[in-house]
């Protein structure tokens, strides 16, 4: 069976995330924009390059939300990225116009899809994707903690001069400027992190890990970050439809988890066929535990502002 994956807005996270999810096979792709033309191109642009790369996917693209109806997955996009000196918060008012709308035309057209949450601020456009689209918690979740660990893994592994590929690392927290790199939950070939890199040098990292996003706004100037958050979209795509019961931090809903209620966070959860399918609760220490509290008091904060409107 092919599966549909409907990416609603075509800019460069979006238009990235197609090119991934078709690179990797997972389905079939609807690229979606309000603007015209840019959908139809990109996507058609993918399309051809398939014979090339030898993916078997087709990729469409469209400005008409008929053309989502029975999807898999869901995975919005749209919304205006930061610019230089703007926090992902500043951005709430325009992104949840965008996110209201992307979710009211989408969800009534594939009622079993999941949803993939990928805007700023993340984890209030998560929490109001739920609320508008009235899905069970498990199918609406949101794209930060695959991206921000993997930028602190690339830190680690650029510290230790080793291979990304053996660097293993946990992140909680909100995706802002408080999330929680957990250097204590890092690993390097199984062998603790900070056997390989001294704590003033991990202190760097994790704070760098942190400033991420705002790293590559600063260095790019007119927009944010694709590349990392669109193969971290992919990621999630794939544990879905693959029911591959990924272990990975992502922004889900929780209810009691970590002393937190009625709030989307980022948790080390399993993600497979059923989404977001179990959260896990780390033993926490409790300077661990005070950063995560601070994280969650800016991530409510925003939360609150979404809900005055
Ligand atoms: C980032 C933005 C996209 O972290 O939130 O790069």
């Amino acid at each position: 069976m092919r599966h549909k994956i409907s990416i609603i807005g075509a800019g460069f996270v979006g238009s990235t995330t197609a090119h991934w999810v078709a690179a990797k096979e997972l389905g079939d792709i609807v690229l979606l924009d309000i603007v015209e033309g840019i959908p139809q191109g990109k996507a058609l642009d993918l399309y051809e390059a398939s014979p090339i790369e030898g993916f078997d996917a087709r990729v469409i693209g469209t400005n008409d939300y008929a053309d989502t109806a029975n999807s898999d997955i869901i995975v919005v996009t749209s919304g205006a990225p930061r610019k230089p000196g703007m926090s992902r918060e500043d951005l709430i008012k325009v992104n949840a116009d965008i996110t209201r709308a992307c979710i009211s035309s989408t969800v009534s057209l594939s009622p079993n899809a999941t949803i993939i949450m990928v805007n700023n601020p993340l984890d209030a456009m998560t929490y109001l994707a739920r609320d508008v689209s009235g899905f069970p918690k498990n199918r609406v979740f949101g794209q930060a903690g695959i991206l921000d660990s993997a930028r602190y893994r690339t830190f680690i592994a650029m510290e230790a001069n080793v291979s990304v590929e053996d660097v293993q690392a946990m992140l909680m927290g909100g995706h802002g400027d408080e999330m929680v790199p957990l250097p204590r939950f890092s690993t390097i070939g199984g062998i603790p992190v900070t056997e390989f890199i001294p704590k003033d040098r991990l202190d760097a990292i994790v704070e760098r890990t942190r400033k991420g996003g705002g790293e590559i706004v600063n260095l790019l100037k007119t927009g944010s970050a694709y590349y990392a958050p669109a193969a971290a979209t992919a990621q999630m795509v794939e544990a879905v439809l693959r029911d591959k019961k990924r272990v990975i931090p992502c922004a889900a809903y929780l209810e009691g988890e970590y002393g937190l209620s009625d709030i989307y966070f980022g948790v080390p959860v399993v993600l497979g066929a059923g989404g977001v399918e179990r959260i896990i609760e780390l033993p926490l220490n409790d300077d661990e535990k005070a950063l995560l509290q601070k994280s969650a008091a800016a991530v409510s904060s925003t939360i609150e502002t979404l809900k005055k409107g």
